[in-house]
């Protein structure tokens, strides 16, 4: 996979936001990544996913996209629980070609397709899908209000849109804001009301709202953890970190900690409806 280029990490910071989606794929298709936040890459894991699927109530009927859909987890696992089909899109195509073969290997090769796609152009017809999903994603896309505009075209009416997201409640250290921050999915997150208000302006209706702050207390401490094993792997030459610094991503680690004691920093269920008429 390519490493995010010096001129596109510059483009990032002066606000370009092709180049901060180009440094988001760039960074979740690292190989090492899983070893850090695991397969999901998302806090509350499968659990989470199961949990927004029930909710949901996704069953064979229904034709799901996975909105940024990393690796495939997400797709995976409504694919082999709910029954139902799903296409998952990403910006990144090492993402793609990983969702592929990692759906073949767990027998869901016909129930899935995965395609490399931009949230905010989203390849699709309008009205494709009964419901759309998006895990720890919504919150790096630099224009929310066109994200959730193509959420909201490509459902048909009655569909269903899950989302879950990083919150943000107040102004955050400096070490959490710029690009580093905005790929950990934390620059630009925001309270769960304004994330709800875009879903309105888009058209949606019956927002329902969860708090799920446990879920992102827990992956930060589990990151901190295992940010030494990553440490020692890379002293050894098993892994290649390319430019990312530990040491900037202790700092951010312990940052993100204070900021979910503080209460600054959360993660959120939403659950809406295109409506039926
Ligand atoms: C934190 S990961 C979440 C992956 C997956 N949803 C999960 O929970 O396992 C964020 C993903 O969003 C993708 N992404 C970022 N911006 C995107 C965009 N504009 N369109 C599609 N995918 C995007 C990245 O490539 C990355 O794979």
């Amino acid at each position: 996979m390519s490493a995010v280029t010096a001129e596109t990490f510059t483009a990032a910071a002066d606000g370009d936001a092709a180049a901060l989606k180009a440094c988001c794929a760039a960074v979740y298709g690292q190989e090492w990544l899983p070893l850090l936040v695991g397969e999901s890459l998302h806090p509350g894991g499968v659990e989470l996913t199961r949990h927004l699927g029930n909710r949901l109530q996704l069953g064979p009927a229904d034709r799901v996209l996975d909105i940024a859909c990393g690796s495939g987890t997400t797709s995976i696992l409504l694919a082999q629980e709910f029954g139902c089909h799903v296409t998952g899109i990403d910006y990144g195509a090492t993402q793609i070609e990983r969702a592929t073969e990692s759906a073949a290997v767990a027998g869901v090769a016909d129930q899935t397709a995965f395609e490399v796609g931009d949230a905010e152009s989203l390849p699709f017809d309008a009205g494709s899908f009964t419901a759309v999903i998006c895990e720890c994603a919504f919150c790096t896309f630099p224009s929310k209000a066109q994200a959730a505009a193509e959420m909201y075209r490509v459902l048909a009416p009655g569909g269903r849109v899950g989302i879950t997201d990083l919150t943000v409640n107040g102004p955050l250290p400096e070490i959490l804001q710029g690009v580093a921050a905005w790929v950990a999915c934390v620059a630009d997150a925001q309270p769960v009301a304004r994330y709800a208000a875009i879903l309105t302006a888009a058209g949606f209706a019956r927002i329902v709202t969860e708090e799920h702050n446990d879920a992102i207390a827990k992956l930060i401490a589990d990151i901190q953890t295992k940010l030494m094993g990553v440490s020692i792997l890379a002293g050894l030459g098993k892994i290649d970190l390319g430019d990312v610094d530990l040491g900037t991503a202790r700092a951010m680690a312990r940052a993100a900690r204070q900021a979910t004691r503080d209460g600054l920093l959360g993660y959120c269920l939403l659950m809406a409806s295109r409506p039926a008429g």
